[in-house]
């Protein structure tokens, strides 16, 4: 269908890494659609949230910008235009009708397994101003019929390998939003992985809720593991670091911890969430290992590859948890040692078991054992980065920073990296002599190569 004028959209994304993916892919398939993207939502043809669950925040978040938007499309339709509100992501998988019923203004609510039919169902509201919610899970890859080219919008780039979770931790929506594990051929990622290299990717990224389960079809239809997978990407000209998220640590099996010291573009950076360090917290989130199952889990990974920089997720205040329980978590941090964490306090969520568990824990509570937790974290994360003092790091650029010559990147172990130079360093790897460190970022100037 030839569009007599370029349509234009806005889209908001929320939540995990994978959302950021889906997201582009989205763009990718609506340029390819003539819709040119707009970051002035009031002028929009097509509004898209790409939406998360995960907390009770996130999801209420969607309903107050839902609630803008409403008025804004009343006003564009007073000036004769028209606008479609699509809901995609998380919380249209766990809401579905229930978010029309909610917000009449939403024509479109699309589950995250539906996105290659986005193009069609938008294009069906249109002409029908008919209201569509698609939140099945077919058994066919989402991708695989968007056939819009890759492009990037920095020299580290996402690619999502695995989906879904079969883990039921006891707290969390994924296993229901995102449905069960799936692993993407070895051909498909290593197809997607050279577009991106192509494209000016310098790092991959490599995504999954449960990325360490990765279990694709491989050479001769064997079904190779994450181990693997690394390998072979870390093949390809131009691969020149590689990151994976999110994993567990019942999936962290020997093959990936030897990865970590044989493969030079695997980064020495590891994002594994343990939740809690109280063994009765974890029996009861139905996380599947206990405290020390964890630290030994460490322990190997370190000896593997020594100077591994660890990052973890925590909740606090998780149903039943107790002072001591709560200790037990400050304990496990100090044993391990984080280079940075993310912490949430627990928010039931409907429909997950915990939900509905007695002995909730009150906000107050929780909000006190998050600052303890926050605390010792923040000080090790500021320990961690005071330690690259001194030092010259190689550090892949990825964005131009606030002030005029400054760009921003990456080193090895995540941390963020302000450095001038002249020229243009994005998507460059260059040495820098580290000047100053704060807790959220290193300083620096360019060192001889
Ligand atoms: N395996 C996925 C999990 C995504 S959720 C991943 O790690 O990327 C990310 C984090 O959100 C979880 O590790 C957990 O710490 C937190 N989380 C999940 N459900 C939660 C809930 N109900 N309340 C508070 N935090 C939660
Ligand atoms: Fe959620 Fe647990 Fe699966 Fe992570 S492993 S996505 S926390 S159920
Ligand atoms: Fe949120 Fe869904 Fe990611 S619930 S964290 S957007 S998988």
């Amino acid at each position: 269908m030839q569009r007599s004028k370029t349509k234009s959209y806005f889209l908001k994304t929320f939540g995990c890494q994978m959302n950021v993916y889906d997201s582009e892919r989205m763009t990718e398939a609506l340029a390819r659609d003539g819709y040119s993207e707009t970051d002035d939502v009031a002028h929009a043809d097509l509004v898209i949230l790409n939406t998360c669950h995960i907390r009770e925040k996130a999801a209420e978040k969607v309903y107050s910008d839902l609630g803008r938007l409403r008025d804004m499309k009343d006003a564009r339709r007073r000036n004769g235009k028209e606008t479609v509100i699509a809901v995609a992501g998380c919380v249209a998988q766990a809401e579905g009708r229930e978010i029309t019923t909610r917000q009449p203004a939403v024509d479109l609510v699309i589950g995250p397994q539906s996105y290659h039919r986005l193009p069609e169902l938008i294009a069906r509201t249109e002409n029908t101003r008919e209201r569509i919610v698609e939140t099945e899970f077919p058994g066919d890859e989402k991708f695989s019929s968007l056939k819009a080219p890759r492009r990037v919008s920095s020299p580290s780039a996402f690619l999502t390998v695995q989906e879904g979770c079969d883990k039921f931790c006891t707290f969390c929506v994924v296993p229901y939003t995102r449905g069960a594990e799936f692993s993407r051929s070895l051909a498909k990622i290593e197809t997607e992985a050279r577009e991106l290299v192509a494209a000016g990717a310098k790092e991959l990224v490599l995504l999954g809720q449960n990325v360490n389960a990765y279990h694709g079809e491989g050479p001769a239809g064997r079904s190779i593991g994450l181990a693997e997978l690394i390998r072979r990407l870390a093949d390809i000209d131009g691969v020149e670091r590689i990151r994976y998220t999110t994993s567990h640590p019942r999936d962290m099996d020997d093959d990936l911890i030897a990865a970590h010291a044989d493969i030079p573009q695997l980064m020495p950076f590891l994002h594994l969430p343990v939740q809690s360090g109280s063994d009765r917290m974890l029996a009861a989130m139905n996380r599947k290992h206990n405290a020390s199952e964890y630290i030994d889990l460490i322990a190997r990974i370190r000896s593997a590859r020594p100077d591994i920089a660890l990052s973890s997720d925590f909740i606090v205040g998780f149903p039943g948890e107790t002072d001591a329980d709560a200790e037990d978590t400050l304990s496990l941090i100090r044993a391990v040692g984080f280079a940075q964490a993310f912490s949430f306090k627990y928010s039931p969520r409907p429909g997950t078991p915990a939900a509905t568990l007695d002995a909730q824990v009150p906000e107050d509570v929780k909000s006190e054992r998050l600052q303890r937790l926050q605390a010792v974290l923040e000080e090790q994360q500021t320990d961690f980065n005071a330690r690259s003092l001194g030092g010259v790091v190689p550090v892949l650029f990825e964005r131009r920073g606030r002030q005029p010559g400054e760009f921003v990147g990456r080193t090895p172990y995540l941390q963020l990296v302000h450095a001038a130079a002249e020229g243009d360093l994005v998507g460059r790897t260059a040495n820098v002599a580290v000047t100053e460190t704060r807790r959220v970022s290193l300083s620096g100037v360019i060192a001889a190569a």
